[in-house]
């Protein structure tokens, strides 16, 4: 029987990771194992409970305010321990955190053969998204299997001379998750009870979320001085579920903090931030995942950074890039607060990451090497 050990580390890994590990539990071709580096603690946590993953091996490697450097090196030894006693044939790692391309590395190291889930996103520019397009590239050199989720990611890796017969277009696994996760939404969840007494229906709802390390700094207190300016609008209620990083934390909560509609509040579980983004009206953000999830909820986003490696919902309209300049994202979520037609038009399109059978193609894939 073929092993199959999938690794991840931090919150949106798990959730695009999720719907795979539990489609290929199903198969009795496969011995699954999964370890969790927990790069992230609490937000991994958050997710494993909701898709019910029990890790059969924790490495436990958070640290607060974590230097990636040290991360790395806990990741190479620990990874190494669990590459040894459980000799995989095939590691699954996904994205571009540092847990995927150091677990690709210790894998190629140790001659066991690895799969790229959402493998081939680009922009070609190193300083962003920072560290991650390096980390993609690395991985996407080791990999034996690169699920790509779009044509385009599957272009960027036939032009990086990977072989046809190594790529596979599949859809982005957060599709199945999403879809999987609104169908088991349980509004006694007590996230959502909170919420529920939070949110002012008679105003339009914007979610915010931001992480990105290249943003740190004047852009990421630009990109709240912003928010800070459109909460002074009576029509709206912002939202801010705050990342954990503590160079997150810091600057949201010195320039956010005591402003009665900006509600900041810890991470959101899975299950309460998806039902959030359902009863939103716009979301601005500069998350991966949450570009990808928009189209399926018709939500249009307005993303905080210049770049994207995910070109696929800017082409279908449903994501505009406004960098992280106050004036910019001021201007363009106004023109949305006030002009229907442009709002009606960004949500018109289909999502072009697929339809929730992703994790299913991954592993009838799988089946056939
Ligand atoms: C990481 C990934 C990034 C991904 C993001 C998703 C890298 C280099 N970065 O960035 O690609 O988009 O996760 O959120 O891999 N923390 C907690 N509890 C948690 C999670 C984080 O306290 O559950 C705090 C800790 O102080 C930790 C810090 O956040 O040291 C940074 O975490 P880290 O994973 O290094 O970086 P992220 O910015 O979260
Ligand atoms: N998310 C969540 N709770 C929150 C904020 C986001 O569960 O409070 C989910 C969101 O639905 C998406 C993922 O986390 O699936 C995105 O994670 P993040 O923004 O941390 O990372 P990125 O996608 O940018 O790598």
């Amino acid at each position: 029987m073929k092993k199959i050990l999938v690794v991840f580390g931090t919150r949106p890994e798990a959730i695009k990771m999720a719907p795979l590990v539990k489609e290929l539990k199903k198969e009795s071709s496969f011995i699954v194992k999964v370890c969790v580096t927990a790069q992230h603690r609490e937000m991994l946590d958050q997710v494993l409970s909701f898709f019910k993953i029990k890790p059969d091996f924790d490495l436990n490697l958070m640290q607060p305010n974590q230097n990636l450097n040290q991360l790395s090196g806990r990741i190479f030894t620990e990874i190494d321990i669990v590459l040894e006693n459980f000799k995989p044939d095939i590691v699954l790692v996904h994205g571009d955190t540092t847990t995927s391309s150091i677990v690709a590395m210790a894998s190629f190291y140790r001659e066991i053969k690895v799969g790229h889930v959402e493998a081939g996103l680009r922009t070609y520019n190193r300083q962003a998204p920072f560290p991650e397009e390096i980390n993609r590239q690395i991985t996407g050199r080791i990999a034996d299997f690169h699920f790509a989720p779009t044509e385009a990611s599957a272009k960027n890796l036939l032009a990086e001379k990977v072989s046809e017969k190594a790529i596979f277009v599949t859809g982005n696994t957060v599709i199945d998750a999403l879809l999987w996760g609104i169908k088991n939404v349980n509004e006694n969840n007590v996230d959502i009870e909170k919420l529920q007494q939070v949110i002012n229906s008679t105003k339009k709802l914007i979610v915010v979320t931001g992480h990105r390390r290249e943003s740190f700094g004047e852009k990421f207190k630009s990109f709240c001085e912003a928010l800070k300016e459109l909460s002074q609008r009576e029509d709206v209620q912002i939202i801010y579920p705050v990342h954990l990083n503590p160079n997150v934390q810091k600057t949201v909560h010195q320039i956010l903090k005591n402003n009665t509609n900006v509600h900041l509040i810890d991470p959101l579980n899975y299950e309460a931030f998806i039902w959030l983004l359902n009863k939103s009206y716009l979301i601005i953000t500069d998350s991966g995942g949450i570009q990808e999830e928009a189209p399926s909820l018709k939500k249009p986003v307005l993303v905080t950074r210049n770049v994207t490696e995910r070109q696929e919902a800017v082409e279908s309209g449903v994501v505009k890039l406004v960098g992280t300049s106050k004036e910019v994202i001021v201007s363009q979520a106004v023109k949305l607060l006030e002009n229907k037609e442009v709002y009606s038009k960004m949500i018109s399109k289909e999502n072009p990451y697929g339809n929730g059978t992703a994790s299913s193609k991954i592993v009838e894939i799988l089946k056939s090497f």
